[in-house]
C-alpha cells in the first residue's frame, strides 16, 4: 500500500506520541505512587457520626498494628481539624462526608480522594515528617475556601498511639447518641 511520506511520518508521530502518554502515566503510577482510589464502601450520610467504620474520630491504631485516621468531611470543614501520625508508616485514611461532595486533598502528597456522600472513601499512604495541609478541592459552598485541617507528621520514635479515648469532638448539634462502637479495634492495646 503507497502512503504519502508525510502522511507516514505522522502516524509514526501518533505512536511516538502514544508512546510518551502511557509511559509518563506508567511511571507516575509506579513511582509516585498515583492512583485513583478505588475502594468502593458505602455508608449512611445520616448516620457517620454513629457509624462504626468511623470511630474514633481521628488516629487510631487497630490490633495488627495498622494506623488508621478516621475523617468526616461537612460544610465547611474537616474532622478532626488536626490529627498527628507517624512517619515513614503506612497510614490508612477512610474518609466520607455528611453533606455534599467534598475533596480531602492532603497538599503536596499523592494523598487524594474525591469525599462523596454514601460512600467511605479510603487511601493509604505514608508521609515524611512534616506539617501537611489538609484542603478541600472540590468546590462545595460559599465557604469552600475555609475548608481545611492539619496533619503533623511526627518521626515514628516520638509518636504514640492516641488511646481510644481521644476522638475529636462532634459538634453537639450533630452528634447522634448512641451505645459506643465495639467494632474496629481502636485500642493500642497498652
Ligand atoms: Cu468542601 Cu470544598
Amino acid at each position: 500500500m503507497k502512503v504519502d511520506l508525510y502522511e507516514r511520518l505522522w502516524m509514526y508521530a501518533v505512536v511516538v506520541m502514544l508512546a510518551a502518554f502511557f509511559t509518563s502515566t506508567a511511571v507516575a503510577a509506579m513511582r509516585g505512587g498515583i492512583h485513583p482510589p478505588s475502594h468502593v464502601e458505602t455508608i449512611d450520610p445520616k448516620r457517620v457520626f454513629s457509624d462504626p467504620r468511623l470511630q474514633p474520630q481521628g488516629v487510631s491504631v487497630d490490633r495488627d498494628g495498622h494506623v488508621h485516621a478516621r475523617v468526616i468531611g461537612l460544610t465547611f470543614a474537616w474532622l478532626p481539624a488536626t490529627m498527628t501520625i507517624p512517619a515513614e508508616t503506612p497510614v490508612t485514611f477512610h474518609v466520607t462526608s455528611t453533606d455534599v461532595i467534598h475533596g480531602f486533598e492532603i497538599v503536596g502528597t499523592n494523598g487524594q480522594t474525591m469525599v462523596i456522600p454514601g460512600y467511605l472513601s479510603q487511601l493509604t499512604t505514608e508521609f515524611d515528617p512534616g506539617e501537611y495541609l489538609v484542603a478541600c478541592n472540590e468546590y462545595c459552598g460559599v465557604g469552600h475556601h475555609t475548608m481545611a485541617s492539619r496533619i503533623r507528621v511526627v518521626p515514628r520514635a516520638q509518636w504514640t498511639a492516641p488511646g481510644a479515648a481521644s476522638g475529636a469532638a462532634v459538634p453537639p448539634a450533630l452528634a447522634t447518641p448512641t451505645t459506643p462502637a465495639t467494632a474496629g479495634g481502636a485500642h493500642d492495646g497498652h
